[in-house]
C-alpha cells in the first residue's frame, strides 16, 4: 500500500525562498567548499569520510511487483540516524568558495532563526541560488540549463517530444541508462550509500525513450485504469526518465511503496541533493505535480539547484526550474 498522506504540520510550504528548513549547518557545511571530484562531475560536499567502489546493484525489480515488508534493525537505525547527521555537519574543509558567498554564508550562527538572516544575506550578495551558486558548475550546469533545468510536467511535454540525449551511459548495475554526468554522480551517491550501511540501494530505472513511455504507461492503465495510471505514470512523451535526468532507486525493503519509510529511502531524501538531485514528486505534492508520492524518482538538477533548493526549503521543482534557469543564464 502505498503510505498515507503527512498530516499538515509536517507538509513542506510551497515556495518558502529564503526559509531555513534545512537549519544553519548545511549553510556552514556549503561555505567550506567542495570535495572530491568523479570523471564527468562530482559530488558536493562530502562531509563524511567515504571509501571507493560501487554497490552491487541491479536488484531487478518491476514497477507494481509487490513490496516485500521488512523490519529495520536497531544497527541500521543507528547507521541511519548517523549518515543523516553528518549530512548536516560541517566536514573535511575543501577548496574554498567564492569570498563574496562564502563570507556571508560562514558567519556565526546557532540556531534556525539566525540561519534564516544569514541565508537571506547570502542570497542577496550570491543571487538567486545563493550560497549554492558559489559551487564550481559541472559540466551540465555550465553548459546545457536549459535541457537541466527542463520542466517537464503532466502539461509541459519534452521538446522536442521525441527527444533523446546523446550521451547515455551504463548506470551503476548496468541494467540501465542515464547521461553521463548522472550516471557518475548516482556512482558516487551509490558509493557513499554503501559506506553508510546502505548496501542494498540499487537503481530500477533510467532513461526510457518516447515509445518505451508508452508501453509503461500502458501497462499501468492495464493494472489501474486509466485514471489511477494518469497519477503514477507519465504520458509518452512527458517523463523526466525521457530527459535521461531522472532515476529510479529502491533498496533493502525490495518495492517502490514501501522505500520512503525505510531506512533507505530516508537515506536518500537527506543526501540527494548532495549529488545534484531532488525527490521530484514529494509526499502530499500530487496538487502541484499531479503525480502521487514517488520517494524513489531521483530528478538530476545539478548541485547548485538541489542544494539551493535544500537551503530554502524547496520542495517542488515547480517554483525552482524558473529560479534556476534565469540564474543560469542571467547576464554576469
Ligand atoms: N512515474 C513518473 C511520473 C514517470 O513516469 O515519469
Ligand atoms: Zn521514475
Amino acid at each position: 500500500m502505498r503510505p498515507g498522506p503527512a498530516p499538515p504540520e509536517q507538509r513542506v510550504p510551497r515556495g518558502a525562498a529564503g526559509a531555513v528548513a534545512a537549519g544553519a549547518g548545511t549553510a556552514l557545511l556549503l561555505a567550506l567548499g567542495v570535495a572530491s571530484g568523479t570523471p564527468q562531475g562530482y559530488a558536493v560536499p562530502a562531509p563524511v569520510a567515504s571509501g571507493g567502489g560501487l554497490v552491487a546493484a541491479g536488484a531487478g525489480l518491476v514497477a507494481g511487483e509487490d513490496p516485500v515488508a521488512v523490519t529495520p534493525s536497531e544497527e541500521d537505525d543507528r547507521r541511519n540516524r548517523e549518515a543523516t547527521e553528518a549530512s548536516e555537519t560541517p566536514g573535511p574543509s575543501g577548496p574554498s568558495r567564492p569570498v563574496d558567498c562564502g563570507a556571508a554564508a560562514s558567519s556565526p550562527v546557532s540556531d534556525g532563526s539566525l540561519g534564516g538572516l544569514v541565508l537571506s544575506v547570502a542570497g542577496l550578495l550570491c543571487g538567486p541560488l545563493g550560497p549554492a551558486g558559489g559551487l564550481p558548475p559541472t559540466t551540465l550546469e555550465a553548459q546545457e540549463p536549459e535541457r537541466l533545468y527542463a520542466l517537464v510536467t503532466r502539461e509541459q511535454a519534452v521538446r522536442p517530444l521525441r527527444y533523446a540525449p546523446d550521451d547515455l551511459a551504463p548506470l551503476p548495475g548496468g541494467l540501465y541508462e542515464a547521461r553521463e554526468e548522472v550516471v557518475a554522480q548516482v556512482a558516487a551517491l551509490l558509493d557513499e550509500a554503501r559506506d553508510a550501511g546502505h548496501d542494498y540501494l540499487a537503481v530500477t530505472s533510467g532513461f526510457r525513450d518516447h515509445d518505451t513511455q508508452a508501453g509503461t504507461h500502458e501497462d499501468w492503465v492495464r493494472r489501474l485504469g486509466a485514471e489511477r495510471a494518469d497519477q503514477v505514470s507519465a504520458q509518452p512523451g512527458h517523463s523526466e526518465h525521457q530527459l535521461g535526468l531522472a532515476v529510479d532507486v529502491t533498496g533493502e525493503c525490495g518495492g517502490f511503496d514501501c522505500f520512503g519509510d525505510s531506512d533507505d529511502g530516508r537515506w536518500v531524501a537527506a543526501h540527494a541533493h548532495r549529488f545534484g538531485f531532488i525527490v521530484r514528486y514529494p509526499e502530499d505534492g500530487e496538487e502541484v505535480t499531479g503525480y502521487a508520492y514517488e520517494p524513489w524518482h531521483l530528478r538530476y538538477v545539478g548541485p547548485r539547484a538541489a542544494w539551493a533548493m535544500h537551503l530554502r526549503g524547496e520542495a517542488y521543482w515547480e517554483d525552482f526550474a524558473p529560479v534556476a534557469l534565469e540564474a543560469a543564464t542571467a547576464e554576469p
